[in-house]
């Protein structure tokens, strides 16, 4: 499966719901999830996302291996998004910034 980590968190572009072909990103308030059980590894999305906060789940950074868990617990609790939308008032300014953890909204 992909995942999405950190670099969302207050961004939401959501350029990379557009591509997906089987609708399998969940939105929550300032962050987006994969479902792991409807992904099927296209890797579409990957070169959307602005702030490259998509990975194959075999290619995540140590510091966001949790977000694996992340998203699968949030896509069972967030609805589906399958149209993209502005992104959040402020991404320009958060999508700059690291450790952005402590803000993601579950
Ligand atoms: Fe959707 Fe493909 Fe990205 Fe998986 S890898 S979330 S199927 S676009
Ligand atoms: Fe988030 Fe990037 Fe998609 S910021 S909403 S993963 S385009």
């Amino acid at each position: 499966t992909y995942v999405v980590t950190e670099n969302c968190i207050r961004c939401k572009y959501t350029d990379c719901v557009d591509v997906c072909p089987v609708d399998c990103f969940h939105e929550g308030p300032n962050f987006l999830v994969i479902d792991p059980e409807e992904c099927i590894d296209c890797s579409l999305c990957v070169p959307e996302c602005p702030v490259e906060a998509i990975y194959a789940e075999g290619d995540l950074p140590t510091e966001f291996a949790d977000f694996h868990a992340i998203n699968a617990d949030l896509a069972k609790r967030w609805p589906i998004i399958a149209t993209s939308h502005e992104p959040l008032p402020e991404a320009e300014r958060w999508a700059e910034l690291e450790g952005k953890r402590q803000f993601l909204d579950a």
